[in-house]
C-alpha cells in the first residue's frame, strides 16, 4: 500500500449538553440537550481528495438555471467490494419544489445500482467554497436522505475549497441531530 492510500484514525470529540426546562403557566417546556458520545473514525485522505475531485467535476453539469448555483457530490458505498464512486449535482426544475440536490441524486444513484450502505460523501457547493460552513452543507432533505443509508461508520466531508484544507469531517450524528427514524420491516 502506497502512502497515499493510507488510513488515518481521527477523533470526533463528544458533545454533552444537558435537558434544561423551565415551568411556564401553560406547563413545562423541555430544551433537549445533546450527548454524542466521543468517536474514533478511519479517514482515507487520498479518498477524500478523489471525491473532492470528482464532486467538482459533478458540480460542472449542475442544471442550475434558476439559482445558479452548482453544487456536485460524490460517495462511496461499504458495501459495494469495488468500492465504485458515484457521483451527482443539483437539478432544478421551475416548480422549483422538483428540484434535486447533488446529494440526493449521487445517492439515488448508488442506491439504483443496488447499494445501501453508505460509506463516504463529500458535497462540494462550489460557488460558495471558503465560506462559513453553514454556505456548503447539505440541505435539511438531503441530510435525511443521508441519515437513511448511514451507519455509524459513515463519514460526510464539506468541502472547504481552500487547497490546504481537505475538508470539514462530521458523522451523521453530527450532522444530523435529531434526525428522523422508523424501524425498517
Ligand atoms: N443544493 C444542493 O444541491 N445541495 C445542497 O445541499 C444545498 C442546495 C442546490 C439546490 C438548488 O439547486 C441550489 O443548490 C440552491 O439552493
Amino acid at each position: 500500500m502506497s502512502e497515499s492510500d493510507s488510513t488515518i484514525s481521527l477523533t470526533l470529540p463528544a458533545l454533552s449538553i444537558p435537558d434544561t426546562s423551565q415551568e411556564t403557566d401553560s406547563g413545562r417546556l423541555v430544551i433537549p440537550g445533546q450527548s454524542i458520545p466521543e468517536k474514533r473514525i478511519s479517514i482515507q485522505p487520498s479518498l477524500v481528495a478523489d471525491l473532492r475531485g470528482l464532486a467538482r467535476e459533478a458540480a460542472k453539469s449542475a442544471y442550475c438555471p434558476y439559482s445558479r448555483f452548482h453544487v456536485g457530490a460524490a460517495l462511496v458505498m461499504a458495501d459495494d467490494p469495488q468500492s465504485r464512486l458515484f457521483s451527482g449535482c443539483n437539478v432544478e426544475n421551475a416548480s422549483y419544489g422538483g428540484t434535486v440536490c447533488a446529494e440526493r441524486n449521487a445517492i439515488f444513484s448508488a442506491a439504483a445500482a443496488g447499494f445501501r450502505r453508505l460509506g463516504v460523501i463529500l458535497v462540494s457547493t462550489v460557488d460558495s467554497l471558503n465560506g462559513p460552513v453553514g454556505d456548503r452543507s447539505p440541505c435539511g432533505i438531503c441530510r435525511q436522505v443521508i441519515r437513511e443509508f448511514a451507519d455509524e461508520r459513515t463519514l460526510i466531508v464539506i468541502d472547504a475549497g481552500d487547497e490546504g484544507l481537505l475538508g470539514n469531517v462530521l458523522d451523521i450524528d453530527r450532522l444530523l441531530p435529531w434526525g428522523f427514524q422508523l424501524e425498517k420491516s
